[in-house]
């Protein structure tokens, strides 16, 4: 079987700069706080009415779809990875379709939920479609506008802080030489720990899961015998209708499944750490990152990092990181490149290519 590379790469953030002073503003927060606990500096936001994460998912594609030498009709599929999407349905992959005006095309698209892995999910898809001769040219993107769904008052400051808008896109497409290319993907999840990190509300729960976990919370429902379930005033109300993180928690699941999932890859084909040449981790928090750097025994120019400028851009945060280390030359042909997730769910993945 032909394997699948990355031929074009791409990615777009938005020119608005938000800083962690800016953020001092408008909440209980601090730059120390938030510099010594995340390393994050600043982040960036789309520009309201004007921008989208499909919008934005669109910027990113056509710089990765010139870069792998072909036209947007060229597209054969569409994976977009997000867990800001435009709409509740249609997913942003029709969306993206049309902004980069190639509906006629009628290429498939689809949507990825898998939140900070969201990215390793969909190149894994791409992989296996391309590998089976299926599609020659597909499209993944991720991208997210979280800052039209955070909470920016104190209340929701633990979450608020953290997160950035931006897309990443890239092109896979059949390898030319042996060995090169995506060498092996890796994708798990737990649904065990589901609501540790999520955005509960709007939804069609009804409050089920919270109610088989013996977990008391009031989500305003009414007693109408249709309807009225998926939004309610109360949800409004008290701040129900924004994410949630049991952040300690999240951290040490993820310092724990980032080093196991990239060993998982580099035991499948028979490497070691020291033969990463670029770890690209998705962008959590710079403290997780420093630990997984740690725990590999990985010096600092085998590991890219860009939490500082761009906050956690969750399913882009990773194709960002790529586009932005081989941009800068600091992944070059032959290179062992390893991307790797943790996030929401739990999911994470990982995934090692020979560029
Ligand atoms: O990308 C998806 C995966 N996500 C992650 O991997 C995130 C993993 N978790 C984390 O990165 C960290 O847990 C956070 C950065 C989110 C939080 O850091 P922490 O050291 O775990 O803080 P904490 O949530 O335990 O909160 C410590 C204190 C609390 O105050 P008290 O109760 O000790 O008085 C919080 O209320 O810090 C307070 N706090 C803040 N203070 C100032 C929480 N957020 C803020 C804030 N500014 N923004």
């Amino acid at each position: 079987m032909k394997s699948a590379k990355i031929a074009g790469i791409g990615y777009y953030v938005p020119d608005w700069v938000v800083t962690n002073q800016d953020l001092e503003k408008v909440m209980d927060t601090t730059d120390d706080w938030i510099v010594e606990r995340t390393g994050i500096h600043e982040r960036r936001y789309g520009h309201k009415h004007e921008e989208t994460t499909s919008s934005m998912g669109a910027k990113a594609a056509r710089i990765a779809i010139e870069r792998a030498g072909i036209e947007p009709k060229d597209v054969d599929f569409i994976i977009f990875a997000t867990l800001s999407p435009d709409y509740y349905f249609p997913g942003c992959g029709v969306l993206l379709q049309r902004e980069l005006g190639i509906t006629s095309s009628e290429a498939g698209a689809l949507d990825i939920r898998n939140q900070c892995s969201g990215f390793l999910y969909a190149l894994s898809i791409a992989d296996q479609f391309v590998k089976t001769g299926m599609y020659r040219n597909v499209l993944v993107v991720g991208a997210e506008m979280h800052s039209m769904g955070l909470d920016f008052t104190t209340r929701g400051r633990n979450v608020t802080v953290i997160f950035g808008d931006g897309a990443g896109a890239v092109v896979v497409q059949p390898a030319d030489k042996e060995g090169q290319g995506i060498l092996t993907t890796h994708l798990h999840s737990d649904g065990t720990y589901a609501e540790k990190l999520a955005f509960i509300n709007p939804g069609a729960h009804g409050g089920y899961h919270f109610q088989k976990m013996g977990l008391e919370e009031d989500f305003g429902y009414s007693d109408a015998q249709y309807g009225e379930m998926f939004i309610t005033q109360h949800m409004v109300d008290s701040g129900q209708i924004f994410p949630i993180m049991e952040g300690q928690f999240v951290f040490k699941m993820a310092v724990q499944k980032f080093p196991e999932v990239i060993m998982e890859a580099l035991q499948k084909v028979g490497l070691q750490p020291s033969d990463i040449n670029m770890l690209i981790p998705h962008q959590a928090n710079l403290r997780i990152s420093q630990m997984v750097q740690r725990l590999l025994r990985l010096r600092d120019d085998q590991v890219w990092n860009n939490i500082q400028r761009y906050g956690n851009t969750t399913a882009a945060s990773v194709p960002i990181a790529l586009a932005e280390a081989v941009e800068a030359g600091a992944v070059k042909e032959g290179d062992l490149v390893c991307l790797a997730a943790f996030g929401s769910g739990f999911t994470w993945g990982s995934a090692l290519i020979r560029w």
